[in-house]
């Protein structure tokens, strides 16, 4: 059999001991890889790389189209950004798999209530407030871009569904907080029941995320597949590790089109590193997902049942199992499964996945960056401005200070303050900080862009204008939001 050739960084901390013990593994069950060592990781920051790769890793990553990777360390207050991240996004992994389920030998409030868990979290990978666009507006406030975009929700929800139906799950469910955020989450949502409607086989419903993470430790057994926004999505498949035991048992896949990267959910362990005590489990579980997604679902099998008979023997690392019985070092529970290769536990096999990809095929490097489709355009029109400004004047003087600046037929409507209105109407009760929004706002197609920017630039004549967002009706319907009380 041909050996598919991928790229392997080890990462910092336990990243080595466990990555070793890992491969050893695969190497004793003859998987026919062939490993490209790639430098990533804190030691290629220190170097002076500043993305925390070499341009050669990058180009290998590239040009194989799959990273196995171990956990790497982000330098703290170096103004670096999180080389995982970075990853992630610059190779537009947009759908972060998770695939969280009990294991025998692993004791946890579910295994001993009977209760078997068996879940998967699709995570959006790209989005939401991972790009990381944070700035100050004034020394009191800080603000984050959040973008959910229509593109990327329906990259990732197709992601779900394909995985569902590939794979036997019989429903999908959206996780969101559209109620509260009705512009980002509610595209989110809108377009999951949108591609719900091309997987009609597929029971598809949606959940407030907070209601989730609530039945998520009350019921985790009524979920299949959950597909959640960037953040949303990293807090509920941390909460579902916790689920089955903890990070030592929690794999992840970062799905992209041409380029995947497979790696634990947990770090580095600086705690533990360099004693050779670190449980290899949750990057192994990981190396399952990379082989099914490589096709090789005989040597995933196979090493799986390997991995459950020894669990199921009582073999368990430091951090898990039971205690009575004498933990096994990195690589002592490496050798155990090694040892294990061709038996199948008692108390089942693993579960059979079906071959989704044929065969795996290398990236060819486009020429430029794709421009993602988007929906048919709606007609625009200018409806106002909303002008973000500083100033620990109360709203009362500034109403009438902004009305001056009424322009080209725009009239000021509001002034809030951390997004509640505090102008023309509000309540002495609110507190505020030293950043305001203006809204200004003008008949529907009478303004254009110049007369809203003039606006801006008029009043940041008189008082600090940090930033503007020009308000837009698409087809008719305001494409903003209403400050709360407005
Ligand atoms: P961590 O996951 O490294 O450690 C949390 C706790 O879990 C520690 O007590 C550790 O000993 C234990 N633990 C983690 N993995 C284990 C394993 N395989 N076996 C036994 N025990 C294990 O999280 P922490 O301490 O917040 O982060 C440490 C570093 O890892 C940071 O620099 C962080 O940026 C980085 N990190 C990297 C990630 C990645 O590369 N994907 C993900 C998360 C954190």
């Amino acid at each position: 059999m041909e050996k598919i050739k991928i790229a392997v960084a080890k990462g910092d901390g336990i990243g080595p001991e466990i990555m070793d013990a890992v491969i050893r593994i695969f190497e004793a069950a003859n998987v026919p890889l062939a490993y490209s060592y790639i430098e990533m990781g804190k030691s290629i920051y220190n170097k002076g790389f500043g993305t925390g790769m070499t341009p050669e890793a990058k180009e290998t990553v590239e040009s194989l189209g799959i990273l196995f990777k171990g956990p790497m360390e982000t330098p703290k207050g170096k103004g670096v950004k999180s080389i995982n991240v970075t990853a992630r996004k610059t190779w537009s992994t947009f759908a972060n798999r998770r695939h969280f389920r009990s294991l025998n030998g692993v004791d946890t409030v579910f295994s001993k209530a009977g209760i078997p868990i068996d879940l998967t979290i699709i995570r959006e990978n790209i989005e939401g407030t991972y790009g990381g666009i944070e700035h100050m507006l004034s020394q009191d406030v800080a603000l984050c871009r959040r973008f959910i975009t229509r593109p990327g929700s329906i990259q990732v929800h197709r992601f779900a569904f394909e995985m569902a139906k590939k794979e036997g799950f019989k429903k999908v469910t959206c996780a969101h907080k559209a109620n509260i955020m009705k512009l980002t989450d509610g595209l989110f949502l809108e377009t999951f029941y949108e591609v719900a409607k091309e997987y009609p086989e597929i029971e598809a419903n949606d959940i407030i995320v907070d209601d989730l993470a609530m039945k998520l430790v009350s019921k985790p057994q009524s979920f299949d597949v959950v597909v959640l926004t960037n953040l949303q999505g990293d807090i509920m498949s941390d909460l579902c590790a916790g689920l089955v035991g903890g990070l030592g048992f929690a794999p992840s896949a970062n799905i992209g089109d041409n380029i995947s990267i497979f790696e634990a959910v947990h770090g580095t362990a600086p705690d533990i590193t360099g004693k050779n005590i670190a449980n290899p489990t949750a990057l192994l579980l990981s190396g399952f997902m990379m082989l099914r997604h490589l096709g090789y679902m005989e040597h995933a099998n196979t090493i799986e049942n390997a991995l459950l008979t020894t669990l199921e023997e009582g073999n368990h690392t430091g951090d898990f199992g039971d205690k009575t019985k004498a933990s096994l070092n990195t690589t002592q529970f490496a050798d155990a499964i090694i040892a294990n290769l061709g038996k199948v536990p008692s108390t089942g096999a693993a579960r059979q996945f079906i071959a989704t990809h044929a065969t795996h095929k290398a990236p060819s490097k486009p020429r430029t960056q794709k421009m993602m489709a988007t929906a048919a355009r709606k007609p625009e029109t200018i409806v106002g401005i909303d002008l973000f400004f500083e100033s620990n004047q109360t709203a009362e003087i500034l109403g009438p200070q902004l009305q001056k600046f009424e322009h080209a037929g725009a009239k000021l409507i509001m002034i809030s303050n951390r997004g509640t209105q505090v102008w023309p109407t509000g309540s002495a009760f609110t507190e505020c900080v030293d950043q305001y929004r203006a809204r200004f706002e003008v008949k529907e197609g009478e303004s254009t862009l110049a007369d809203m920017l003039q606006l801006a630039q008029n009043v940041g004549a008189e008082l600090f204008v940090s930033s503007v967002e020009v308000l837009r009706n698409f087809d008719g319907k305001p494409a903003y939001s209403l400050a709360q009380g407005q």
